[in-house]
């Protein structure tokens, strides 16, 4: 059977890592007067610098051999139309579907999903305009002011990443908020401030079955019910972004208002089905359209580009290097832009839930390292909280930099500073101190790789863009681990176990280790 770590170009990787290890990243460029201009490539409004890595063009090219030696064209393929690749759920994985913007058809289990995805693109459009109009109205005849989406993982990272990034695009009306945690401090904080008359809450959950949701919605119910007049009509008020349309009407949502979704979307890949309702009600139908084109342009980037032209696949391979031959356990997303701070979590999820495996696709345990610790902040504030251990600790940390170029006219000064600061740390990081000689043990030793990507503006378009990269670096990735990337058998068992805890809070019977039972009784003092 085949055996990536016995494979000639796995071989001949790690030999390249023997022998460039003591390369220094400036002298590939001393050497080539071109290596910016080789090692960068636009996609769209997306412009990726991969140059300050330490990569040579022989690991380069070796990398892209593993590529090619992969099963990545044939799952690629498989992936996009609709074949079973997540096989421990039987299912096949089409967030791209959602935003085929193409006439062809997607097939699913024989059937083109295309009509329905069509016909809920037109739900959430009509539903969308009547809400943003104020032609949708409350119990008490009211327009809406308040949407609170509730929901956690990917039916929350998604539209709340990208209504925050976009807020500039945001137009009308509405405020918007967050609610995911199970601690009640959460919803409390978001509650007290809203009039129910007014607000329309959004149940976001693909199962309908997440407890830390549920809990928050009949929350949110009750609080509804104590506080509205005595014509309220939950009808009015709750909405709901589910594949469980029998859940979500038994709780009270009427049947037009489950926003329908399928079992082929994982829930970290939802942004593009109704889980991105907030982002259409806040950015307008046209602007969410924008984001799914975004996306549907880097969907096509990848399907055509050669991989050594490829976005998502060249950072995927260069992510490879990092993790499986220099032995960098983790990576940095650090966005030089304040609309961009939940981005590093929702990339979190998106790497860490899809590739965080140590079993192949046959259920065989892998003898190499898969997904890292994928972590990060906004810049410049990471420059004044974690940058001096990326700088000088003993850590070896490959860093993402995202900036868009296009300043806000009244804050072009901020904008400047916001650039050169990005700019003078990727420099900072690969030349180390100039003056830094060997004898001097505080000089900054430098040889520490980034990327930077710039977006021209940050649209709606170009953050649909970003968001499929990222998706499609971490399927390549999988790919080449011949990982199941969208499985998360780790957090079901979180999930099971929390549902076994708080049945048995009541009796002491339990399965659980001395530990867990010591603690539990403590916690029974107090319920
Ligand atoms: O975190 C695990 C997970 O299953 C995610 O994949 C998902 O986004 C989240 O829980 C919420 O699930 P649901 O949308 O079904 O409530």
């Amino acid at each position: 059977m085949f055996q990536l770590t016995r494979s000639v170009t796995w071989r001949a990787l790690e030999r390249l890592h023997r022998e460039t290890a003591n390369d220094r990243i400036s002298d590939y460029f001393a050497a080539d007067p071109k290596r910016f201009d080789k090692m960068s490539l636009r996609v769209g409004g997306l412009f990726l610098d991969y140059s300050k890595h330490h990569v040579s063009d022989a690991v380069l090219a070796k990398l892209i051999e593993l590529a090619d030696h992969s099963a990545l064209v044939q799952r690629r393929a498989q992936m996009f139309s609709g074949d079973i690749i997540n096989v421990t759920e039987d299912r096949p994985v089409l967030h791209t579907a959602l935003r085929h913007l193409g006439d062809e058809p997607v097939y699913a289990d024989g059937k083109d999903v295309m009509p329905e995805i069509q016909s809920t693109r037109e739900q959430i459009k009509r539903f969308s305009e009547e809400v943003r109009s104020g032609e949708w109205k409350g119990y008490s005849g009211e327009r809406i002011k308040d949407v609170v989406n509730i929901g956690i993982g990917g039916s929350d990272l998604g539209p709340n990443m990208a209504c925050r990034a976009l807020l500039k695009h945001r137009h009308g009306e509405l405020n918007f908020h967050f609610v995911s945690n199970v601690d009640g401090a959460h919803i409390q904080k978001v509650l007290r401030a809203l009039d129910p008359a007014t607000t329309l809450f959004i149940v976001s959950t693909k199962t309908f079955s997440t407890q830390e949701t549920l809990l928050n919605a009949k929350t949110a119910r009750r609080w509804f019910l104590d506080n509205a007049g005595e014509d309220a009509d939950v009808g009015a008020h709750f909405i709901a972004a589910s594949t469980n349309r029998k859940a979500a009407m038994e709780f009270g949502i009427r049947e037009e208002n489950v926003f329908e979704f399928w079992a082929w979307v994982g829930g970290r890949y939802s942004m593009w089905s109704s889980i991105g309702l907030p982002i259409a009600l806040s950015i307008g139908f046209e602007g969410f359209m924008e984001l799914l084109e975004g996306a549907y342009e880097m969907d096509q980037h990848f399907i055509e580009a050669p991989f050594e032209q490829n976005m998502p696949v060249l950072m995927a391979l260069i992510g490879i290097w990092y993790i499986n031959f220099i032995g960098a356990e983790t990576h940095a997303i650090v966005p030089y832009d304040q609309a961009l701070h939940q981005l590093p979590s929702f990339l979190q999820q998106l790497d860490m839930e899809s590739n965080g495996k140590s079993v192949d696709i046959f259920g065989q345990p892998v003898n190499y390292k898969t997904g890292p610790i994928v972590w990060g902040q906004t810049g410049s504030n990471g420059q004044h909280a974690f940058f001096q251990l990326l700088h000088q600790g003993t850590r070896y940390v490959p860093i993402d930099f995202i900036a868009s170029l296009k300043p806000e006219p009244e804050f072009e000064d901020h904008h400047f500073a916001l650039l050169t600061n990005m700019l003078a740390q990727a420099n900072a990081f690969m030349e180390g101190s100039q003056d830094g000689s060997q004898l001097d043990p505080y000089s900054c030793p430098g040889n520490r790789p980034s990327s930077t990507l710039l977006l021209d503006e940050l649209t709606p378009k170009n953050l649909g863009a970003l968001i499929a990269l990222y998706e499609h670096k971490v399927f390549v990735q999988g790919v080449i681990w011949n990982i199941n990337s969208f499985d998360q058998w780790g957090v079901q068992l979180g999930k099971r176990i929390a549902g076994e805890i708080s049945e048995r809070i009541d009796t002491n019977v339990g399965d659980f280790d001395a530990s867990t039972q010591g603690l539990l009784s403590l916690v029974r003092e107090h319920f």
